[in-house]
């Protein structure tokens, strides 16, 4: 459907996933194209993020290329994280496809690596609006990135699994997840997954506190003890694996969970919301807002200047871990 809306002071938009994928892209990617054909633009995709612009991949899209994507993990544009962007040189390159491409507006759905991208384009003349998506969640600007959801819907059901099993022999578990510089998704895991201890790069927590929490656990007779650990602590997932082994109590296993945790389904909460960015996102570019990522907070949407997001991260709530201390 194409609405009637007054003249737009621009006709064509592109579009880019990029940096790591997250489960949602597809979902956002449909909102945005749909929308952008609902107000008459048209609409390019950029291949393979930043590295595609650089090659001047782009291909204009229609509204069945967004037909039957938005339950689909991973992202159909494909995505890359590139070092070449990152220069002067880079940039200046992205920019001249852009406008040998008739293109002045742009939606970026990634991380902040991916927004900071963003920025230098908007330094550079290109309106662009960044939508979140990233499974760390630790983006400033909104409580929920696109694919935290269904990521920490996987880690639950893994959890669970590995609960089967270590229960059955009565073991202990270190699992890592990821996390580069964030520990949200173990901490948040943890609780969901009833897990002993979560080690995370916001709380510190050395090899002696664990393994007297392990000691404790096995004294009250429980029949296993799993350790999340997020791939960005200062203390490695190895590192702990090996101390509770040479610790004895509970025969340990290491599970390393990596990158089936980005993949899958986006679950209904994340279909929601990227669908509702995606839109924002269009409605900013269309009130003649750039510069911003939308986000939602609460039941709010918000918009928040990139040059905030790219130099901020968004915090752990620290009470969630001593609610899983003590629940345990
Ligand atoms: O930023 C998302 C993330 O999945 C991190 O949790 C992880 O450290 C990183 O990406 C892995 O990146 P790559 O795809 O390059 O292995």
């Amino acid at each position: 459907m194409v609405l009637k809306v007054r003249k737009l002071p621009f006709s064509r938009l592109a579009v880019m996933t990029s940096g790591g994928d997250a489960p949602g892209m597809n979902t956002a990617l449909r909102a945005v194209v749909r929308a952008g054909l609902s107000y008459g633009l048209e609409v390019y995709g950029i291949e393979r993020g930043y590295s595609g612009l650089l090659k001047g991949e782009l291909r204009l899209l229609k509204s069945h290329d967004a037909g039957n994507i938005m339950q689909r993990g991973g992202t159909v544009l494909g995505t890359a994280r590139s070092e070449k962007f990152k220069t002067e040189e880079g940039q200046a390159e992205a920019l001249a496809h852009l406008q040998g491409a008739g293109i002045t507006h742009m939606v970026i759905i990634g991380g902040n690596g991916s927004l900071a991208g963003g920025l230098e384009l908007q330094n550079k003349g290109i309106e662009v609006v960044g939508v979140p998506a990233s499974i760390d969640n630790d983006m400033y600007g909104t409580s929920m990135a696109i694919g935290v959801d269904t990521c920490l819907n996987t880690i639950v059901e893994v959890i669970d699994k590995i609960k089967d099993t270590a229960s059955s022999h009565q073991r202990a578990f270190v699992v890592e997840v990821m996390g580069r510089h964030s520990g949200y998704l173990a901490l948040m895991s943890a609780m969901a997954s009833g897990a002993e201890v979560a080690v995370i790069p916001e709380v510190k927590i050395t090899l002696g506190e664990m393994a007297l929490k392990m000691k404790a656990a096995f004294d009250r007779g429980k029949s296993h003890f799993i350790v999340l650990v997020a791939e960005g602590a200062a203390l490695k997932s190895q590192q702990v694996y090996q101390y509770l082994c040479e610790v004895g109590h509970f025969e340990t296993r290491l599970t390393i969970m990596g990158h089936l945790q980005r993949g899958g389904s986006p679950s209904a909460y994340d279909r929601i919301l990227a669908t509702q960015l995606g839109n924002e996102a269009l409605e900013c570019l269309i009130e003649g807002v750039s510069g911003v990522m939308v986000g939602k907070k609460g039941e709010v949407f918000t918009r928040t200047p990139l040059e905030q997001v790219v130099k901020r991260t968004s915090a752990v709530n620290k009470k969630v871990y001593e609610l899983i201390a003590r629940l345990s």
